[in-house]
């Protein structure tokens, strides 16, 4: 079996040709899956149980400075502040740069700006680390396809490697125990009228990581056997319902294929509940609007915020309902 350095040394083999950059900065979007990966076949690369398929949010994700600096530790600084080297985000940022270090031989200044509630369940880990993948790659002129990218990406965090592309991506689950089949690819098909909304009920960082979150489901929940085969169906009715553009039938799986997944945390020992009282509280006012025939659909990942999806021409009434709504239109020309 590999480990993480022997793949980053495997991809990066006939790669390292130029002398690095002094500075680079860029940008990674955050992605939200429509539907969901939750569990993992091999814990050390980070490969899944199922595929999954996301959607990438425009403009909302990191923006990363990254530089070599002659020091003994890298330094992480989070939307401005430096963060101490014992801080959860600076240990998972080091640990994985530490993963190149055989190659790199330097420590870093990794200088992340993002403009998304870090850790609340909206895909902050996947533009974290797409960026910093990014901009490595960039750094060090490595020249890596965005296929490679992606397989680096998701050692850092599994939704990370769905964050190359814009507008609909799917991870394939792949076969390999090295993972290198195991990757995004853009499902190019746009749905121009299609957008998402942001309702924030809590920006506090989740009290379960997702690693923990979904290894512990795959432990012990009694429901996660039956979690692949209705990944399998979902993945094969969204595409359809995207093809079709049939936003009742796309809405459905989404909304269903979150709250299964939620269902199987919650069967888990000890349970996982991401809830909070206004996470039901707005899904009943979703339900709501849908009784009074207006299309909005919900989607929710490991933490309280719902992200709602509905078509350009209901904005106006949804914004009644949810007036703090921040609102994205997903295949909007920039
Ligand atoms: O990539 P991770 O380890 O943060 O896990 C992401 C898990 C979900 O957001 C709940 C689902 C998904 O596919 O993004």
């Amino acid at each position: 079996m590999k480990n993480k350095c022997d793949v980053i040394k495997d991809l990066l083999q006939s790669k390292q040709i130029s002398f690095p950059k002094e500075e680079v900065l860029v940008f990674a979007p955050s992605n939200i899956a429509l539907v969901k990966y939750w569990g993992k076949r091999d814990t050390e690369l980070n490969l899944p149980q199922t595929s999954s398929l996301s959607v990438t949010i425009p403009k909302k994700g990191a923006n990363t400075r990254l530089k070599l600096i002659d020091a003994e530790q890298d330094h992480i600084i989070l939307n401005g502040e430096a963060l101490d080297a014992k801080h959860p985000f600076a240990i998972k940022a080091a640990d994985y740069l530490t993963l190149f270090r055989p190659i790199t031989k330097r420590f870093y200044q990794v200088n992340s700006d993002s403009n998304i509630p870090i850790a609340a369940g909206l895909a902050s880990s996947a533009s974290g680390f797409a960026a910093l993948v990014m901009a490595l790659n960039e750094l060090h002129q490595w020249q890596l396809g965005l296929e490679e990218q992606s397989i680096l990406a998701r050692m850092g965090s599994g939704s990370a490697c769905r964050s190359f592309w814009p507008g609909f991506v799917e991870w394939h689950k792949g076969q390999n125990d090295d993972g290198m089949d195991s990757h995004g690819e853009p499902f190019n098909v746009p749905w121009p009228d299609l957008c998402l909304g942001v309702s924030l009920v809590s920006e506090q960082i989740k009290p379960v990581s997702s690693r923990d979150g979904m290894n512990r489901t795959t432990q012990t929940s009694p429901f996660y056997p039956a979690w692949p085969n209705k990944v399998e169906q979902d993945l094969e009715n969204i595409k359809q319902a995207i093809y079709d553009k049939n936003f009742h039938r796309f809405g459905q799986v989404v909304e269903s294929n979150a709250l299964a997944m939620h269902a199987t945390m919650m069967s888990a020992w000890p349970p996982i509940l991401y809830w909070l009282p206004e996470t039901v509280e707005h899904m009943h006012r979703v339900w709501q609007l849908r009784q009074q025939g207006i299309g909005i659909y919900f989607t929710q990942d490991a933490g309280p915020n719902l992200k709602f999806l509905f078509m350009k021409q209901q904005i106006g009434d949804i914004q009644k309902q949810f007036p703090m709504l921040e609102v994205v239109a997903l295949f909007s020309k920039q």
